[in-house]
């Protein structure tokens, strides 16, 4: 049994402790920053592919109390770095570092490569390169209250890089947080969603993969895992495996997703992004100001423009509350980088939720409309 730890983006954790219970990972706990897990090295593999909300999945390779930079240095050259790292290939050390005697992740991490160098070329007589920006194997040391915890990185580049997106437009979410977002709305996979300020496409995406039941890692290339020095043929095989059961999983659940912008450049992208997911949506260029009830109980899941100007000149905010509140019967969420929304809508949310957009202090509101 191995032991993993799923990152989640902050304030995420909640609904990623839930998914990776449903998706029937072992021992799973709640925890702020990340989720452990346990299971068999194919449950990792599992969880990179399956994940929609996690960020990272990483494995436990080692552990220790350290106080010193000997004792740091001991602990990494403890574990055995041959089944990951060859002469042949790359790695990177990242470190955080906190409330321990050794606070400076930077150190920390230079003593921890040092470490994994001297290791290989005492036994190899040569070293593997750091490569810091597309390394082969990355390594992340969390040292907390004197105790280090060593891992290995499975996913490589984190999950909400799905592979999907070809262009970005304006502001977009992060895929992880679009489907987090989805999650905490309550939102059941079956009835009618719309988000109508669309930009490059995330939400709606998200849901549509999601409601189909397509595991968000099945465009993605390849993870981290697949580079390291044990991934051989044998592992490549079961991998082909895993990825042709988890496209056999597929639901085919179509619901209404409709994505509206009233930009047609942020529609194209959207439209290209949707293409390369391999999903269908119906797109619509207008006006979130146009969205009138239509018979059907929608969703709204958005995450409208932000920025000074819409609180100082623009009146977009109260006109937008005055659609919603017209929106009899619908749920509506929306991610609010500011106050503004909250003040036009003239409404009590039904839940008020606090995340981070990137650098952000975000909320998510959601409103029951009578
Ligand atoms: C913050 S971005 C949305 C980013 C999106 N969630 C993504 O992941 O790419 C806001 C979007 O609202 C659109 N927008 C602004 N005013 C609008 C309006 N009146 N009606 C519809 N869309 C509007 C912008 O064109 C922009 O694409």
């Amino acid at each position: 049994m191995q032991e993993f730890y799923a990152s989640a983006i902050r304030l995420t954790e909640d609904v990623l402790c839930e998914e990776l219970r449903e998706l029937d990972f072992k021992s799973v706990r709640l925890n702020r920053g990340g989720i452990p897990f346990r299971g068999e090295w194919s449950d990792g593999w599992r969880a990179c592919l399956q994940s929609r909300i996690a960020q990272r999945i990483l494995v436990v390779v080692g552990r220790s109390p350290v106080t010193t930079a000997d004792q740091l240095y001991d602990a990494v050259r403890a574990v055995d770095w041959s089944p990951y790292i060859t002469t042949q290939q790359t790695f990177s050390v990242s470190s955080v570092a906190v409330g321990s005697t050794l606070n400076h992740s930077g150190f920390v991490a230079l003593r921890a490569k040092d470490a994994i160098v001297d290791q290989i070329r005492d036994r190899e007589g040569d070293r593997p390169s750091v490569d810091r920006d597309d390394p082969d194997v990355r390594v992340f040391v969390y040292l907390a209250n004197d105790k280090a915890t060593i891992y290995l990185d499975m996913s490589g580049s984190p999950l909400h890089l799905r592979g999907y997106r070809a262009r970005g437009g304006g502001a977009p979410l992060r895929e992880t947080l679009a489907a987090a977002i989805l999650r905490m709305v309550g939102w059941d996979r079956r009835s009618p969603l719309i988000d109508p300020m669309c930009g490059s496409g995330t939400i709606a995406i998200e849901s549509a993969l999601w409601a189909s039941g397509v595991a968000p890692g099945l465009a993605r290339e390849r993870f981290g895992f697949e580079r390291w020095a044990c991934h051989g043929e044998i592992q490549a095989q079961q991998m082909r495996t895993l990825r042709g059961a988890l496209r056999g999983d597929v639901t085919g659940q179509k619901p209404s997703i409709i994505a509206a912008d009233i930009d047609s450049e942020a529609l194209e992208i959207a439209q290209d992004n949707a293409k390369i997911a391999g999903i269908k949506l119906a797109f619509r260029q207008q006006s979130v100001l146009d969205l009138q009830p239509d018979g059907a109980a929608r969703i709204v899941v958005t995450n409208p423009p932000y920025g000074k100007r819409l609180a100082t000149e623009s009146d977009f905010p109260a006109q937008f509350g005055r659609v919603i509140r017209r929106l009899h019967g619908w749920r509506v969420a929306l991610l609010s980088a500011t106050d503004v929304y909250e003040k036009a809508i003239l409404l009590k949310p039904s839940h008020k939720i606090p995340l981070v957009n990137g650098d952000l202090d975000v909320h998510l509101l959601i409103y029951d409309i009578e």
